[in-house]
């Protein structure tokens, strides 16, 4: 796994810190009143750098000018305007710092908390956006590392109450999102199932969250006939993760049911997907990693609520013992599904497994599926699609997202979109017409979830970003970890 800088608040005058570069976020208009040593040093290489067009102070452009200081140079990043400052941006903002350190050879930052970024969700915000600026996506190459590794980030100018914690909740957060997108990046080659199951255990060891892993035989003998009809084709045997954090003494409910889709490749099985961009496949298990990240996150941050997290996982392959179009598989639920596509896998896990949570006492539900292309069409890269039944849950998931920052926008259930899932020989069939193919998908999933508060995050656009931008490079995003931690989080507060 990525290795941890130290993280550390400190005080003291900025000249004498003890690092290679000192991060100094600005905003439109900034007098720099409250660093004088900065201005008087600065000011005028930053006004020329404006003057010759080097420097917009658009948010996220950097200019870097050196400093007779023990840390060598200034980086500046600018942050827009200084009114509505949100936490979404003071993570990018640090982010982008941090990538353009790293860039720029620095293994020591110092990250200066000043105007609009001061207070502890700030301090959260920027102890994120430093970690996820760690994650590095070239683990599998030889060559040296292009960006320098960050060693120490030093936090200047927070002090006060909730300080400490605010710094131990954005370390968590930042590196359980960093340790699901290290899975999502992983090929399928190697992430298979059982390795998937292997290294949930150690991404869970010495959380109090435990962990059980399902094999073939016991995933059959619940009767898991839909995950066990997609898992069949493919020489690697699937697994069922169960996650259970139960803190002691706590109410029996509400238990919060996290599910995730956990295809560790989805190659469309005999309803197979042409060549062009299979290879991205391999992500198919996001929402399964970020179940994974977030359970482990969840028992470091130990908020007063259970939870069980549910991930079924297998490869959809195409071969000798593949379910075929046509055949009807009966999931655990009892209800039949007649086959039409191989490749609407997803929903056939997330119902057997929707049904699990259900078993071990989950009383609200949220899953997460990279699961249709049709969302990705919808909402673009930047937004999952978010689907509930109940509005009071559907309105805290997003609450969660919102502070998390991870952008969700609402998309339709109806049952009018059942019509086109109607089967002639079994209950429903699993793939509708092209319209509406998020919703049709997601009112598929409903059918297993007993009508308990249920939401489900269509993450296929979202969970891998095909872009680098200044505060996040190509590749996993670790889209729902804080998310789901944050919901756990709220849950556990409103109830001390
Ligand atoms: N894993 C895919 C969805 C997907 C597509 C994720 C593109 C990310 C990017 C899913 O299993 C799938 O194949 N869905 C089909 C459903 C269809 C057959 C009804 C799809 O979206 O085309
Ligand atoms: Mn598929
Ligand atoms: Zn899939």
């Amino acid at each position: 796994m990525t290795s941890l800088p130290v993280l550390q608040v400190v005080g003291g005058l900025l000249s004498e810190l003890p690092a290679d570069l000192v991060v100094v976020p600005t905003w439109d208009d900034d007098g720099f009143e409250d660093l004088a040593e900065v201005r008087d040093l600065c000011g005028a290489e930053l006004a020329a750098a404006r003057a010759r067009g080097e420097w917009r102070g658009k948010p996220f452009d950097v200019f870097t000018a050196p400093v007779p200081w023990r840390a060598s140079r200034v980086l500046f990043v600018a942050a827009g305007p200084s009114t509505g400052v949100t936490g979404e941006l003071v993570r990018r903002v640090a982010a982008a710092a941090a990538l353009a350190a790293r860039q720029r050879g620095a293994r020591r930052v110092v990250f200066c908390i000043r105007g609009p970024f001061a207070g502890t969700a700030s301090l959260q915000a920027v102890v994120e956006g430093s970690l996820l600026a760690t994650f590095d996506y070239d683990f599998l190459k030889t060559s040296p590392r292009e960006l320098a590794t960050l060693e120490t980030v030093l936090i200047a100018g927070a002090s006060g109450d909730g300080v400490d914690d605010a710094v131990a909740r954005g370390s968590i957060l930042g590196e359980a999102t960093n340790a699901a997108r290290r899975l999502v990046a992983e090929p399928s080659n190697t992430l298979t199932p059982t390795e998937f199951a292997s290294r949930a255990a150690s991404l869970l060891e010495g959380t109090g969250v435990s962990l059980e892993v399902l094999d073939e035989g016991r995933i059959s003998a619940l009767g898991m006939g839909l995950f066990g009809g997609v898992a069949k084709g493919s020489a690697e045997p699937p697994r069922l993760l169960v996650m259970r954090y139960e803190p002691a003494g706590d109410a029996a409910s509400p238990v919060l049911g996290l599910v995730g889709k956990g295809i560790t490749f989805d190659t469309g099985g005999i309803s197979i997907k042409p060549a062009e961009g299979m290879d991205r496949m391999k992500y198919d298990m996001a929402g399964g990693a970020a179940v994974v990240g977030a359970m482990r996150a969840i028992g470091l941050l130990a908020p007063r609520v259970r939870v069980v997290g549910v991930v079924p996982a297998c490869e959809n392959m195409p071969g000798g013992r593949s379910f075929k179009p046509g055949d009807v598989l009966r999931g655990a639920s009892g209800k039949t599904v007649e086959i039409t596509n191989t490749d609407a896998e997803g929903r056939l896990l997330l119902a057997d497994a929707l049904w699990y949570a259900r078993e071990l006492g989950a009383t609200h539900l949220v899953d997460l599926a990279t699961l249709t292309g049709a969302c990705a069409v919808a909402l673009g890269k930047l937004f999952a699609g978010i689907f509930g039944v109940d509005d009071a849950w559907t309105a805290s998931v997003r609450a969660s997202a919102d502070a998390a920052g991870d952008r969700v926008w609402p998309l339709p259930l109806h049952d009018e979109f059942l019509e086109q899932m109607r089967s002639d020989i079994a209950d429903i069939i699993n793939a509708g017409s092209r319209w509406g193919g998020a919703s049709t998908a997601a009112m598929f999933v409903k059918e297993f979830t007993g009508d308990l508060p249920w939401v489900h995050l269509d993450i296929a656009g979202v969970a891998w970003a095909e872009e680098a931008k200044p505060y996040q490079p190509k590749g996993p995003t670790g889209f729902g970890v804080r998310t789901l931690a944050q919901l756990a989080l709220t849950i556990g507060a409103t109830r001390e």
